[in-house]
């Protein structure tokens, strides 16, 4: 059976029980789904995608070795160890280490995608990694871009397309079940025809003129790298731990 694909926009286009049987990409380029690779390549044993900041300190009870990460408004949250900033989870601060990590959408697009049979975590750092997954999985696949603050960002969605485009490769057949997949499809098509391209369309993007703003334009370019890893961190819902 050919994969069926679909395109979620932003979570607020899908309810969670959409996803039923399915395997959902959660997708949150600038930064929490790359910032999640990085944290993993660098050694962290598991990252707990935490939804408030008090849930974050309040999980410090059962993991009092934890690193503590993320932002609100694209910025380090008071008390924590670490940032969004997918560089900063190198192996000398999180090897060994659980991460406990909250994030203004990418964390809340996780748990909003609990219903899925199985729940992967996808980036541009990991974009091969991610085809190849799903190149062999029999369940309809859910790519769920998180957006930013409630508004569609184009970052999320090149990825979306970049990864339907793939798949297309292997199974020319493949069914896309929506039209934000062929809007996700164009979408890339049209933004990567070249690197500089590609690049522009990264810093144009909703999540890219935000970081801009916050002076943090190296966290673009690091997001824009594709297959530094080859794994494909999982998220475990019964113990809540993304693993690789
Ligand atoms: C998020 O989850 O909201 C993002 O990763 C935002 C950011 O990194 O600034």
């Amino acid at each position: 059976m050919n994969p069926h694909i679909h395109v979620h926009l932003l979570p607020a286009l899908f309810a969670p029980e959409d996803l039923l049987g399915g395997t959902a990409v959660i997708i949150d380029i600038l930064r929490a789904t790359t910032t999640i690779c990085h944290a993993l390549d660098a050694g962290a044993t598991q990252v707990i995608p935490c939804l408030t900041i008090d849930e974050t300190h309040e999980l410090t009870s059962d993991y009092p070795d934890a690193i503590l990460g993320g932002e609100r408004g694209g910025e380090k949250i008071d008390g924590f160890d670490l940032s969004n900033t997918p560089t900063e989870y190198t192996p000398s601060v999180v090897a060994g280490k659980t991460v406990l990590f909250t994030t203004t959408n990418g964390t809340k697009a996780l748990h909003h995608s609990h219903h899925a049979e199985e729940v992967l975590i996808g980036a541009f750092v990991n974009l091969t990694a991610i085809i190849v997954c799903l190149s062999d999985l029999q369940r309809p696949i859910h790519l769920v871009c998180a957006g930013t603050n409630g508004e569609i960002s184009n970052e999320d969605v090149l990825f979306a397309g970049a990864v339907t485009s793939g798949l297309l490769e292997k199974y020319p057949n493949l069914e896309l079940q929506n039209d934000s997949a062929r809007l996700a499809l164009d979408f890339w098509r049209l933004n990567s025809q070249n690197e500089a391209q590609f690049r522009q369309s990264m810093l144009d993007s909703q999540g890219g003129r935000n970081l801009q703003k916050l002076g943090l334009t190296a966290d673009i370019e690091r997001a824009g790298e594709r297959d530094l890893f080859d794994f494909v961190p999982k998220w475990n819902k019964q113990t809540n731990a993304i693993t690789i």
